[in-house]
């Protein structure tokens, strides 16, 4: 990693770790699987694949990303322990190239209330640390947690001994998101004018949104040295969130004679990874989102419109082609064929197999049927539902509702399982959603405990689909699932069927190797 740190930034993808502590969006094995091949794809350097002592769960998804996921550097967390950073080492094995990540609180705050150690003790630590990791794996990171709180001079100190005991990348993390640029720029070019051996190490970035600086704060530490920038897709992360992988990039990128470096991401994916990222969390993307929100790149205003018109960089400083959203943001219909649709998936970036694009067609064609206009969006929605192959058992062959002002809702299904049975049940409801899901509840014999219900419109205008995101609780364990329609009755039954279908696969699967299975936390960050 070291010689192409000088010349470009290293993009540290911790999505599947940092990302995935935020409330809400864990992700099962599978789900992680498909995360980590878009960030493949998307060229990132190093993928923070998890957590691998946090529980078995996270150990299982570390070492499967590891031995399956070609081309990154393949990273597992852990705390200053020999358990953690054996089971971090052993995790991230089967990765033609991996490494083991450190960390351990440097901050006043954190050396008197959370660790209760003094600093020697906490420079020994880190120190013994990095040496046991090295013993076990090639490639080391250290980080000082806390660190943008830490006295200069003591973080110095810490720098200076973990890069003694073989760190080859020491990452500076804002960890509570209190840095502004300035400072942390100034802290970067203390510790690289006081820290002997510096010069020997990739210095690294680590910024938390708490005041909405992450990016800006990132970029202040590029600028002053910093070679490797650690980001999530969409920014998403403990509480605020991370530095956007997309925005740092496209910073780098937009404004090259200024920073005067780059990255090595292919940014016409960033669109697609950030739409599975959001699909799969269910943390969904706000519209004026800078890089890719929806309206990013639309223009509204006449004056805008106008000046548009005559040449895009009136008003346009990145071309939304090279973030991976499509020039045209229209529009297929229901004459459009299969050929056409096979084309504008591929310009939206994504490759579906040939099962997965046929369930998608079908879809198309029956969206199509019911809505004048597809957008880009409605496509992209139809092809991540119609992605994986963790289908059924049970298919949803029909859904009646009813519902008025003083009396209750009603709601039947027809749903039908892969070993034939077609099973009919009707329920009441306080409203629609609630009787169409009591009535798969009792169809199927599954009764899951609804814990969220979240609608998100794919696009505007009256015939919109909706997109549905549940969080159910069954057996103690949370479950997320999507549906999509433009009857949002509809699309909520579908993303509640999704889920049931999670628990009977679960069921029949076994528990041991589920790949549905969400990993567990520590509560130790
Ligand atoms: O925010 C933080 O300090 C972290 C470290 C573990 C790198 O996530
Ligand atoms: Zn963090």
């Amino acid at each position: 990693m070291n010689e192409r740190a000088n010349d470009r930034v290293v993009i540290f993808d911790t999505t599947l770790r940092d990302g995935e502590q935020a409330p809400g969006c864990s992700m099962t094995l599978r789900e992680k699987l498909r995360v980590a091949t878009a960030l493949r794809d998307l060229k990132v350097d190093v993928i923070e694949a998890g957590f691998a002592a946090a529980s078995p769960g996270d150990f299982e998804a570390v070492a499967a990303i590891a031995a399956e996921i070609e081309g990154p550097v393949i990273c597992s967390l852990a705390r200053c322990h020999p358990d953690d950073i054996e089971k971090a080492a052993k995790a991230v094995a089967p990765a033609r190239r991996s490494r083991v990540h450190v960390f351990v609180a440097t901050s006043e705050i954190h050396r008197k209330y959370k660790l209760e150690m003094a600093k020697d003790e906490i420079i020994k630590r880190a120190a013994d640390a990095v040496r046991m990791a090295r013993e076990v794996c090639d490639d080391v990171e250290f980080s000082p947690e806390d660190a943008s709180r830490t006295e200069p001079a003591y973080l110095a100190e810490v720098v200076a001994a973990v890069i003694e005991a073989g760190a080859q990348t020491v990452n500076i993390p804002d960890t509570v998101g209190y840095t502004v640029p300035g400072e942390f720029a100034e802290l970067f070019d203390y510790l690289r004018q006081h820290v002997p051996g510096v010069e020997r190490t990739v210095l690294s970035v680590h910024c938390h949104n708490d005041l909405g600086m992450a990016v800006a704060n990132s970029l202040a530490a590029v600028s002053a040295g910093a070679r490797q920038v650690e980001c999530t897709i969409n920014g998403i992360g403990e509480r605020a969130g991370n530095c956007s992988l997309e925005e740092i990039v496209m910073a780098l990128k937009t404004r090259a004679e200024y920073f005067g470096i780059g990255t090595g991401i292919d940014t016409r994916k960033l669109y697609p990874t950030s739409r599975l990222v959001a699909q799969i969390t269910g943390m969904h993307v706000p519209r004026n989102k800078a890089i890719v929100g929806e309206n990013a790149f639309a223009h509204e205003a006449g004056i805008h419109q106008h000046g548009m018109l005559k040449h895009a960089s009136t008003y346009e400083i990145m071309r939304p082609e090279d973030v991976g959203l499509s020039k045209s943001n229209l529009i297929l219909g229901k004459h459009s064929g299969r050929h056409a649709f096979r084309e504008r998936v591929g310009q939206l970036g994504f490759t579906p197999n040939d099962a997965e694009l046929n369930r998608a067609f079908e879809a198309f064609k029956e969206l199509a049927d019911r809505k004048k206009e597809l957008f880009d969006a409605d496509i992209e929605a139809i092809i991540m539902n119609a992605e994986g192959d963790d289908r059924g058992p049970w298919i949803m062959e029909a859904l009646h509702t009813s519902t008025g002002t003083g009396a209750p809702a009603t709601g039947s299904v027809h749903l039908r399982h892969e070993d034939g049975r077609a099973v009919e049940e009707a329920a009441v409801g306080d409203g629609p959603v609630e009787a169409a899901f009591k009535a798969i509840e009792r169809a199927t014999g599954i009764e899951p405990e609804l814990k969220n219900f979240e609608v998100h419109g794919v696009t505007v205008g009256d015939d919109a689909q909706g997109e549905v995101t549940v969080t159910l609780e069954y057996n103690g364990r949370s479950y997320r699932g999507n549906g999509i329609s433009t009857d949002i009755v509809e699309a909520g039954a579908r993303a509640f069927l999704e889920v049931i279908n999670r628990i009977c696969r679960r069921q029949a699967a076994g528990a041991a190797d589920d790949p549905d299975k969400p990993a567990g936390k520590v509560a130790t960050i």
